[in-house]
């Protein structure tokens, strides 16, 4: 079994640097360590309209924005699969099926859904579709067999969701989907970077991002009102690093190499918190470092960016590929699905079959007869033959070319209910029989 990557952003917004450290970097590394066999790079536009319904073109507008900050990262069309989901149908089909599979409680303790809901005021008057959106995420990740999913920390209970939901599938219908394992950050400051202003979560409707696209300018504004530990009033005072959302700026994105450049009075980050912790370091001072630091990460981001944007129908056709080869992946585990499920009805021979063929039986063949059926039984699924059996539902009626194969004869012949003669096959050959099945049309009637 291959290595397989799916995972995907919301496109409400441009993407931050919570969004960077917590799995845009983590997945441009996984790309170009060719560990992965395919890495499926997915643009959540319908899981965005389940709570932004009456606000479409927010979403539309976002799909690009969040493109450029993809491809300004480092993922690359020509190893990753960029796509968009409300492209792949599929993906709707296999929620459907999955939905049987989820109790409503089930889905009321998924906390973080418990946590949106809250912070949406949603209350009793949430979407369905937003409700039942781990069931759709559930059918994002196994439409491409997913064995990795690389996401931040809010997104564990997404992944046990879609866990569950393989296992059950895998245990009523058999072995067809894979139980995916979810990757989070190394780094404890990446699983969730807080806001500028110390909330717990970066958002833009709360204002405390910084994103990707930033200018240098508005990068640095943001760090320098960052909040930092409110009791830190005047340079002498010791200050806190935990929970200071400038220090764990520093432990997300600063390395050794960034103090002998910008500030060589520390060896590494250790020393420039244990003197913020005795007191004597300025808040102001560690901003300004904070600043080098993410702007040397920030700067070829920004760049590439703005070279990539020259050229947006480019980008619209990346993504237009993708999600061709998307769909083809996700139809093809939906068959699969389908098969397991057996709601795969035209293509099922047995199915079809067995309700069709009723050939005729010659009494006084016994032994010819006998082994032309076992080749019938096993080219057209037949119960038995001789009398009809009450629990057959359809029989093998072979001719010996003597009389003529109707719904009459074989009813009479053989005391065959009339709505069982669907269709006759007959045995011939020169001498008068043939190993040769013969397909007659349908006696309807
Ligand atoms: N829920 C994710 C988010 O809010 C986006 C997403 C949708 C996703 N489907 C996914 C992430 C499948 C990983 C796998 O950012």
């Amino acid at each position: 079994m291959g290595k397989i990557i799916l995972t995907g952003d919301r496109p409400t917004g441009r993407l931050h640097v919570g969004h960077y450290v917590g799995s845009l970097k983590r997945r441009v590394e996984l790309q170009d360590s060719g560990e992965f066999d395919e890495i499926y790079i997915m643009i959540a536009d319908a899981q965005a309209l389940t709570d932004n319904a009456d606000n479409p073109e927010k979403v539309r507008q976002n799909i690009i924005e969040v493109a450029l900050d993809y491809l300004a990262c480092g993922l690359d069309p020509a190893k990753s699969v960029l796509f968009i989901q409300s492209q792949i149908p599929e993906l709707c089909e296999m929620t459907f099926y999955y939905m049987d599979l989820v109790t409503v409680s089930r889905l009321q303790r998924n906390p973080t859904v418990k946590s949106e809901i809250q912070m949406r005021n949603f209350e009793a008057s949430i979407p369905v579709g937003f409700f039942t959106y781990p069931i759709s995420q559930a059918a994002d990740i196994t439409a491409f067999k997913a064995t990795t999913v690389p996401v931040g920390e809010d997104q564990a209970p997404m992944i046990e969701q879609t866990r569950e939901i393989v296992h059950k599938f895998n245990s009523v219908y058999g072995d067809t989907l894979v139980e995916p394992d979810i990757l989070l950050p190394d780094n404890k400051a990446c699983l969730r970077l807080p806001g500028i202003d110390g909330k717990a979560k970066m958002s833009k409707s709360l204002g405390n991002c910084i994103y990707l696209s930033d200018t240098e300018a508005e990068v640095k504004k943001k760090i320098m009102s960052m909040f930092t530990d409110p009791n830190h009033l005047r340079v002498e005072d010791p200050g806190q690093v935990e929970g200071n959302p400038v220090f764990i700026y520093l432990d997300a994105f600063c390395r050794d190499g960034h103090f002998a450049e910008y500030l060589p009075d520390y060896k590494n980050l250790d020393e420039l918190k244990a003197h913020y912790m005795r007191g004597g370091l300025g808040d102001v001072k560690v901003k300004k470092f904070l600043n080098n630091v993410l702007q040397d990460e920030l700067r070829p981001i920004r760049e590439r960016r703005k070279e990539i944007a020259q050229d947006i129908p480019a980008v619209y056709q990346i993504l237009e590929e993708g999600s061709r080869n998307a769909k083809a992946k996700a139809a093809e585990t939906l068959a699969e699905m389908k098969r397991a499920m057996k709601i795969n009805y035209f293509e099922d021979k047995e199915l079809i079959a067995f309700h069709k063929d009723i050939i005729r039986i010659h009494k006084t063949h016994k032994e010819f007869l006998t082994g032309s059926l076992k080749y019938l039984y096993a080219e057209y699924n037949v119960i038995g033959y001789g009398r009809f059996n009450k629990e057959a539902q359809s029989v093998i009626l072979v001719n010996n070319n003597d009389y003529e194969v109707t719904k009459e004869v074989s009813v009479w012949y053989l005391g065959i209910p009339k709505e069982c003669v669907l269709n006759c096959l007959m045995l011939t050959t020169s001498e008068g029989y043939s190993t040769e099945p013969k397909q007659y049309p349908v006696i309807s009637g």
